[in-house]
């Protein structure tokens, strides 16, 4: 297992490179599941686990009413297990609406209600790393850092992290910490993968995908990026097993830029000998120098051992770039 080295109010800790996402922990993977999911991913050499306050909702008339399995699961896995400080562990919170994207919610009243949500849900009394799941580019950097700067100050929460934020907006956020002896946010967790992702890809435009210039962005910043959707929601892994793919990701994913990618990975897979999950996480993970850690949202135990067959596989800058067809 890769690890990389994070900035916490702790001093620097060292969280795995692939990374155990639960995204669907609770709605379609049950809880016995998702215990069995973690206990391989951590007897596999696992460290972090990302989860968010909004994960785990089954749907419901009032999304925002309903009930967010992720958290509790966790928690009760952390407790079961007695591991919690064996864990990095990382979560997400002032997530908009779940009605309505448009309607923010990084005030104040919004992240202390969901930190304190997630420390409960979590069933702990700090969280290493927490991230804003989302920008609100109209509210000031300085009110936003305050109030996360306060719950580091409290011991809450050890290091903060800009999911789905523009680099130009965590420097400003960053210039302002640094200049008022504030926490900086020390990660960015975005969507990152081996696959094309044209514009218009999500259904969501407040995602932010890794691009040739947000990645010249964090080489000047040297910020950490944790890769979410990293295997591609395994495309090319099934498609070359020959197992169908759910209509949705199919209508996403497969354009002809990713079937000629789809060929390079295939050789990719022969000269390595690793399958494509691994390589999908190998190209994060290798990347330099832009640190990258893989989220992986495997939903079954035999994904999660082949995906994390070839942890310590780094590939040369040449078969990342194959991979990408350049
Ligand atoms: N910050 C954000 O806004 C954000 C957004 C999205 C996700 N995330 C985080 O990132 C995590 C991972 O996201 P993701 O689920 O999109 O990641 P992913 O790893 O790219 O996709 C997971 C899916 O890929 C398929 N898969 C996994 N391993 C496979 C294998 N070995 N062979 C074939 N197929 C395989 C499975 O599909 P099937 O289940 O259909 O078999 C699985 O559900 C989430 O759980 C969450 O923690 C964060």
């Amino acid at each position: 297992m890769k690890f990389m080295d994070v900035q916490t109010e702790k001093g620097i800790i060292s969280m795995s490179k692939i990374v155990m996402g639960t995204d669907y922990f609770g709605v379609n993977i049950p809880e016995d599941t998702a215990f069995a999911l973690l206990d391989k991913y951590i007897a596999l050499g696992g460290n972090t686990i990302d989860t968010a306050r909004v994960y785990g909702k089954a749907p419901a008339p009032d999304p925002d009413e309903a009930y967010a399995n992720s958290e509790p699961i966790v928690g009760r896995w952390l407790t079961s297990r007695g591991c919690r400080d064996k864990i990095f562990l990382v979560t997400k919170g002032a997530h908009p609406s779940m009605k309505d994207m448009n309607c923010r919610r990084l005030d104040r009243a919004s992240i202390d209600s969901d930190v304190a949500m997630s420390l409960h849900e979590l069933n702990t009394d700090y969280i290493d790393l927490y991230f804003l799941h989302r920008d609100d580019p109209s509210r000031p950097v300085e009110e936003i850092i305050d109030t996360l700067d306060a719950h580091v100050k409290g011991g809450r929460l050890r290091a903060i992290g800009a999911s789905n934020w523009t680099v130009s907006r965590i420097n400003e956020a960053n210039a302002y910490a640094k200049a008022h002896g504030k926490t900086p946010f020390t990660a960015s967790q975005i969507h990152w993968c081996a696959a094309q992702v044209p514009q218009g890809f999500w259904d969501d435009p407040s995602i932010q995908v890794m691009s040739p210039e947000a990645y010249q962005g964090y080489m000047e910043n040297q910020i950490p990026v944790m890769a979410f959707s990293s295997q591609a929601r395994g495309y090319f892994s099934k498609l070359l097993a020959g197992e169908a793919l759910p209509v949705k990701r199919m209508n996403r994913y497969d354009i002809p830029e990713n079937r000629r990618r789809l060929e390079s990975i295939r050789s990719l897979c022969e000269e390595t000998k690793a399958p494509a999950s691994a390589l999908m996480l190998a190209y994060v993970t290798s990347s330099q120098p832009v640190q990258g850690a893989a989220i992986i949202g495997c939903s079954q135990l035999r994904q999660l051992e082949e995906t994390m067959s070839y942890a310590d596989l780094t590939l040369t800058e040449s078969q990342r770039a194959k991979m990408r067809r350049e």
